[in-house]
């Protein structure tokens, strides 16, 4: 995936489009780059973040008020200088920047290179921009046109901006598979891979559809129509969106922002769904479903990385609370697997930014097999979320840092209001236990913000443990999810070897890597099998293995033992995740900045997969 910007107007093309490039950089960071037209086309493109092309361009003719840029997380030739986008034609006067995959880019190429064309690129996308000169000199026809007769000879995905030198007020957006926004200001545009880029310019957006192109053209209306040529209206929207969300208001990193945020993200992720005289939980989104999932043979859920992570936290909850079977699914096995799925199951989607690929993919084929689809998302309007029958918005505000964290606790915040929700209509909690959870889940925000307060204290820990090769992360029944989660989030920002296990596997096979420089988080909360996670520490420390034990406050017996325990408040054991997650969130965060590791941005990672 990568992020997009374009902008046509009055103002100054090159600072919107750096701005808004910094703003999507979460979406991919290998290279980026411009094509700003001025009389003609000025290509400049860097490899690395886009302060390199920042600094690139310096002493460059960057004068313009209409432009594209492009900051890519490759798929198709490494990220250097040349694979870099945007891409020009053969003739160098139609310039192209892309998010997605063309799949039959091979064929394109091949047709192409016999009628004379020469790539420089090992991309994709550059036979794109080839295909779309070498249509308009065929049939003669304005770029609009050119742009929509190629797409209809591709298969495969994006969203893509394209701009002619002879055409000085005009840029044509097209989408299928990839997200794209449009600004629409007082006689100017802007076009984005979402809201970010645009939001201090203009409240007014339109939401491109799949398989629609349109023409953003100064002096005139937006033209819209879809790739078969039937024409379209567009529906202009005002963003819900401020700026303060999306900057890092004085923090080090976003990623600590959004550890910070959660008392907040997690008390909206509820708002409004607990009334608080009938304890009622209220999903408004999956209303008229409810009978359907009460009903449902099983509850299939798919995601990928940590929403699969919030997806099996989900399947203790709904299988505990509602007596609902589950079953856990990576999306991108689910879809390759030939699943056995029925009209009398419900498919949930865990998704943060909504456009992970695989889950796109796996709801499009449980769809097809006649299963209900519901959402989990985060981002509004994205394409998970439009793509579902049903579902419910996690409401934890933009999330920026590539590592998930206060998108986790929403979705595990919302599947437990799911849960408790299904358990009482079914009639499969005891009314006194559901009351007790419910008054419990209002104190959740509170007890997160007491934990944010012991930052100092693991910070303090998280130096004796920088230097360690490998992490092990153990935990049983609600806290194994967490124990994986944890795993995951150490791995992907600091780079340090971790694995998460049910406390109880590690006896058939971890257990032989621990010795005594092998740090092992277990976490050890009262109830949910703390006896027998009391055992598997001992059977650690009877090898020497330096524990790291999260505890319920005023733990005794696991004290005596741990070497080092980090406290959480005491809540009835469906809801430990949230918190035992957050000390989680903190250590991996501090080993990494320790590390001199980019939090934010870790190397090889993007916020959204939106390929396979
Ligand atoms: C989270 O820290 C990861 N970067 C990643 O595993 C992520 O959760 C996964 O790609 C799924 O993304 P989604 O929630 O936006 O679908
Ligand atoms: N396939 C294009 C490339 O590799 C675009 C990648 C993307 O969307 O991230 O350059």
């Amino acid at each position: 995936m990568c992020g997009i910007v374009g902008y046509v107007g009055h103002r100054e093309a090159f600072p919107i489009i750096i701005k808004g490039l910094q703003r999507l950089e979460y979406r991919g960071y290998d290279s980026s780059g411009v094509a700003l037209l001025n009389g003609k086309i000025n290509v400049y493109k860097k490899q690395g973040k886009v302060a390199d092309l920042l600094a690139f361009s310096e002493d460059k003719d960057t004068v313009s008020s209409l432009g594209i840029g492009h900051t890519r997380w490759a798929t198709h030739g490494v990220p250097n200088d040349v694979n870099a986008h945007p891409h020009t034609s053969q003739s160098k006067t139609i310039a192209l920047i892309h998010n997605g995959i063309i799949e039959n880019y091979d064929s394109i190429k091949e047709e192409l290179s016999k009628r004379g064309h020469t790539f420089e690129s090992d991309t994709d996308t550059e036979v794109l921009t080839h295909l779309i000169e070498e249509v308009q000199k065929k049939e003669r026809v304005s770029l609009f046109e050119a742009v929509r007769l190629s797409l209809a000879e591709v298969i495969g995905a994006y969203a893509i901006a394209v701009i002619e030198e002879s055409n000085t007020n005009e840029i044509i957006v097209a989408k299928k598979g990839s997200p794209l926004v449009i600004g629409v200001g007082e006689n100017e545009f802007f076009l984005a891979s979402d809201a970010t880029p645009i939001i201090e310019y203009t409240k007014n957006v339109v939401y491109l559809e799949d398989g629609e192109i349109a023409r953003l053209k100064i002096g005139e209306e937006m033209e819209l129509k879809t790739i078969e040529n039937v024409e379209k209206t567009p529906y202009i929207q005002e963003l819900e969106l401020n700026l303060e969300a999306i900057e890092k208001g004085g923090y080090e990193h976003f990623m600590l922002k959004e550890i910070f945020e959660q008392p907040k993200s997690i008390a909206d992720s509820m708002r409004g769904r607990l009334d608080s005289k009938t304890a009622e939980v209220k999903l408004g989104g999956l209303a008229e479903y409810e009978q359907k999932i009460i009903n449902a043979d099983r509850i299939i859920i798919i995601a990928c990385g940590t929403s699969w992570h919030a997806g099996l936290i989900g399947e203790y909850l709904f299988e505990d609370l509602a007596r609902i079977p589950v079953e856990v699914e990576y999306a991108s096995e689910f879809r390759y697997r030939n699943p056995i799925i029925t009209e009398k199951d419900v498919v949930l989607a865990i998704s943060q930014s909504g456009e992970t690929a695989d889950t796109l993919a796996a709801m499009k084929l449980a769809k097809d097999k006649g299963a209900t689809v519901l959402g989990i998302c985060n981002v509004v309007g994205s394409s998970i979320a439009r793509l579902s029958d049903a579902g419910s918005y996690t409401h934890a505000g933009p999330e920026i840092g590539v590592a998930s964290t206060k998108a986790f606790t929403a979705q595990v915040t919302v599947l437990t209001l799911m849960a408790l929700m299904l358990g009482r209509k079914k009639g499969t909690i005891a009314e006194s236990y559901y009351r007790e959870l419910i008054s419990e889940i209002e104190t959740i925000p509170a007890k997160v913000e007491s934990m944010i307060g012991m930052n100092d204290y693991i910070k303090e820990l998280s130096a004796k443990f920088k230097d360690a090769l490998n992490f092990l992360y153990l935990g049983r029944g609600y806290n194994f999810p967490v124990a994986l989660e944890g795993a995951l989030k150490l791995k992907e920002i600091s780079y340090i070897h971790a694995e998460g296990y049910p406390a109880a596997e590690m006896k058939h096979g971890p257990i032989a890597l621990i010795d005594e420089n092998m740090p092992i988080v277990v976490i050890a909360t009262k109830k949910g099998h703390y006896e027998k996670v009391v055992s598997n520490i001992q059977e650690v420390k009877a090898r020497n293995g330096i524990v790291i034990a999260v505890v319920t406050k005023g733990d005794t017996a696991v004290k005596e033992i741990a070497d080092y325990v980090i406290e959480i408040p005491e809540v009835a054991e469906p809801l430990v995740p949230i918190l035992s997650n957050i000390p989680l969130q903190l250590l991996s965060y501090h080993i990494a900045v320790m590390r001199d590791c980019n939090v934010d941005q870790p190397r090889n990672l993007a916020k959204s997969v939106t390929v396979e």
